[in-house]
């Protein structure tokens, strides 16, 4: 039989968090998992902005009728100018584009394919630690992952020097994974002027980059959080950049992403143009049209666009809070547990410095959940459950 003989393989390790999440029945379980904004309430509300696109969208579209695999031009164009700005060099010298995708995993799909069609040798490198999802990708299409050191997600500590170290061995042609802005897992960024080194060297040894950019808006700014990739896009001569909108526009399940290619000149740019659309193509045909239509009506609507800048400043502001307000509860209830780390890094994400053990009890006896490697949403943190989950990990140092 065709259908027998596979042995089963483990969930993802983020989605089994959210199914023990979901199974358990204690009234006071806190979800620290999946990475998903929530409010004060521990709501993940939809955008009001966003509402207010859709129902533009239920009285004014007229048609239901195929998108091109390229998906909607407009989403295309305004999400490209809030990555890497219309002023880019790139875009005057037609060797930019950008596809809509579902989803920015969507976005890491079609680079990826697009990137063993061009050479299926090409190593793919990972940050150490990452987004599960990197790893699972790039194994799938056949590429090969390396790790670069990034953060010691034990001691707290970016590795950026034994980044440099790693990826100096790489080899001209190698792709290189970054986060473009709150690193996913350890919320620890590099700094402006080490995207500038980062780009040096990989300019020197011929790597190419492929931005993962998932949280544009969740660090500093939605402008200020396009540093790394407007550097790597303009000083490089090609890059992918995959780009999400679940996050900040709060639209996760309506897989509204995109993909970004940067070619070294215009005439390869119609030729690599042709292979990711045909990729595209033997996928899935084409984009979801709702999410991007959305997001493409509000970008496109002053009025709306700047409700929805404020609302992505609001998330970001209750994150950067409860990251304080989790540091000053630590420090007091356990002066020497040494999160001071976290209240600093960037986006929904940090590691608690924890034994397994203890990760497992703060799992298992207080029903908060988290991934067993130590990453925790500290978006997940309300003035509500923020004692709950202070008092539990401090019990954790109390001898
Ligand atoms: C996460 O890292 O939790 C999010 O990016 C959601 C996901 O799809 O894994």
């Amino acid at each position: 039989m065709l259908f027998s003989g596979l042995s089963e393989v483990g969930d993802d390790p983020i989605l089994r968090v959210s199914k023990m999440y979901r199974a358990c029945t204690d009234p006071n379980k806190v979800d620290l998992g999946v990475g998903v904004y929530k409010d004060a309430k521990g709501n993940t509300a939809i955008l009001n902005s966003v509402k207010k696109a859709e129902q533009h969208l239920v009285d004014n579209q007229e048609t239901k009728t195929y998108l091109s695999p390229a998906g909607n031009a407009v989403f295309n164009r305004l999400v490209q100018e809030m990555m890497i700005g219309a002023d880019h060099p790139a875009v005057g010298e037609g060797r930019v584009s950008t596809y809509q995708t579902p989803g920015g995993t969507g976005g890491v799909r079609i680079g990826l394919e697009f990137v063993k069609k061009c050479n299926p040798n090409t190593n793919v490198w990972i940050s150490d630690p990452t987004w599960p999802n990197h790893t699972a990708i790039t194994k799938s299409l056949g590429l090969t992952p390396k790790q670069y050191r990034y953060y010691n997600s034990k001691r707290g500590e970016f590795l950026y020097k034994e980044m440099l170290e790693d990826l100096s061995g790489a080899s001209a042609g190698d792709v290189v994974i970054l986060h473009g802005c709150c690193h996913n897992a350890s919320g620890a960024d590099l700094s402006h002027d080490q995207w500038n080194e980062l780009a040096d060297l990989m300019l020197e040894k011929g790597l190419v980059p492929f931005i993962d950019f998932a949280y544009q808006g969740f660090a500093d700014g939605i402008e200020e959080d396009a540093y790394a990739a407007r550097v790597m896009s303009s000083r490089l001569p090609e890059a992918l950049i995959a780009s999400s909108c679940s996050k900040n526009f709060a639209m996760y399940r309506d897989r509204a992403g995109a993909i970004t290619l940067v070619s070294p000149n215009a005439d390869e740019h119609v030729k690599n143009t042709s292979h990711m659309l045909s990729a595209v193509r033997a996928n899935y045909s084409m984009p979801p049209d709702h999410g991007a239509a959305v997001v493409a009506h509000i970008l496109g609507d002053a009025n709306l666009r700047r409700e929805w800048e404020d609302e992505v400043d609001a998330m970001r502001s209750r994150v950067k809070k409860m990251r304080h307000l989790f540091v000053e509860q630590m420090n007091e209830k356990a002066p020497n547990s040494g999160f001071g780390y976290i209240a600093d890094q960037k986006g929904m994400f940090s590691y608690l410095t924890l034994t397994a053990d203890q990760i497992q009890t703060l799992i298992n006896d207080h029903h908060i959940f988290f991934m067993a490697n130590g990453r925790v949403n500290m978006a997940g943190l309300t003035e509500a459950n923020m004692d709950y989950v202070t008092d539990a990990i401090a019990s954790l140092f109390k001898a």
